[in-house]
């Protein structure tokens, strides 16, 4: 058995490691290194960015240890002599703790994961009694109220061979949710998949349509976005010149208009509340969509689709960025959503 020092570990959606390694030179000047699958490390000294404060990362494991075996005893041993160490030094600690054992996209590993969280847990059972009355579930950890000392102890299995440990506080900036993967509710009746990466998008926006607001939906076909958004309350007008096929059309009490407009040119007459855009097209056409509407100032909430370039998607990445950084509004992002493939989604709130 060996273990290394310390680094930062941050997770990513497999594929997009190198260009969460460009984002963090590019925008935070830190020098990380694709070490295993979905994972990017920076050293320990380096101050880590927090994941929502990043496009690509899902996750982060502050000051993770790396167990290079491939035997389970041998990785729960070193995570249980962690957690000791760490109990000794944290008995006046009061904060809750949760533990997330999981791989990503791997059966297997998950597996192994499980199994390494299950021995640890028996040892903190039998060892750690004070430590165990502040253990919460994975899901009450996510959707209670979380202060800046709780703990998330996190134990990521990206390979037969290598095990990542991680015990920071949320003061950290990793994401309360296992891997980052916030579940998400379908809505039903949705007449596309769609629907709940627009759904998706509005959790990390922190603000939704509300009644009698009103919205334009570029790209519109068959509906899915435009559903979430007369489902809010909202009146939508749904630019596309294929059809659409919301199914409850009449529970949504005629809220959504459908115009057969082309997209790239389409600007309503007067200011909106909303405008999404999930037309299908080459990036830098939807940025001078985008672009035409900031400059307008035709709305006052965004939520784009970007298609990336599937060879460097950075610079792509950067250009909208940038672009939506120069126009003063409250609240930018550029997200890549769990929903999100060789795409991101950039979200904006004017006030
Ligand atoms: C991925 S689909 C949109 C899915 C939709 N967001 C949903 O949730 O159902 C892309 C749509 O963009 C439309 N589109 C592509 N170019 C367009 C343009 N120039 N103007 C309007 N719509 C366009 C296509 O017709 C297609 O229906």
């Amino acid at each position: 058995m060996k273990t290394v020092k310390r680094h930062h570990l941050m997770l990513m959606r497999p594929g997009f490691e190198a260009a969460l390694r460009d984002e963090l030179s590019s925008r935070f000047g830190l020098e990380g290194e694709v070490v295993c699958r979905a994972g990017v490390a920076l050293p320990e000294s380096a101050s880590l960015p927090a994941v929502k404060a990043t496009v690509f990362a899902r996750q982060s494991l502050p000051r993770a240890l790396h167990i290079a075996s491939s035997d389970i005893n041998v990785a729960a041993q070193v995570v249980i002599e962690r957690i000791d160490v760490m109990t000794k030094r944290g008995n006046r600690q009061t904060g809750v703790w949760t533990l997330h054992a999981f791989a990503i996209d791997d059966d297997d590993q998950l597996r192994r994961a499980k199994d390494i969280a299950k021995l640890v847990m028996q040892h903190v059972r039998s060892h750690q009694k004070e430590f165990l009355k502040r253990y919460v579930s994975p899901e009450d950890f996510a959707k209670g109220e979380r202060v800046a000392s709780d703990i998330l102890v996190q134990i990521y299995v990206p390979s037969p061979t290598d095990v990542w440990f991680s015990a920071g506080t949320v003061a950290d900036g990793a994401s309360v949710w296992e891997a980052g993967f916030q579940r998400m509710k379908t809505l039903p009746g949705a007449p596309s998949r769609s629907a709940s990466k627009l759904e998706e998008a509005l959790l990390r926006l922190g603000v939704s349509p509300s009644k009698g607001q009103t919205a334009v939906d570029l790209g519109a076909a068959p509906g899915g976005w435009s559903y979430v958004l007369a489902s809010h309350g909202a009146h939508v007008v749904a630019v596309d010149h294929a059809k659409l096929t919301v199914k409850n059309m009449s529970k949504l009490k005629g809220r959504i208009e459908h115009l057969s407009e082309n997209g790239l040119t389409y600007l309503p007459s007067a200011p909106v509340d909303w405008m999404v855009c999930d037309m299908v097209m080459g990036a830098k056409d939807t940025l001078k969509v985008l672009k035409r509407w900031l400059d307008a100032e035709a709305m006052n909430h965004f939520v784009v689709n970007i298609k990336l370039p599937k060879a460097n998607p950075w610079p792509q990445v950067l250009e909208a960025l940038d672009l939506i950084g120069g126009y003063g509004w409250a609240q930018v992002s550029g997200q890549h959503l769990l929903h999100d493939r060789s795409e991101i989604t950039l979200l904006g709130r004017k006030f």
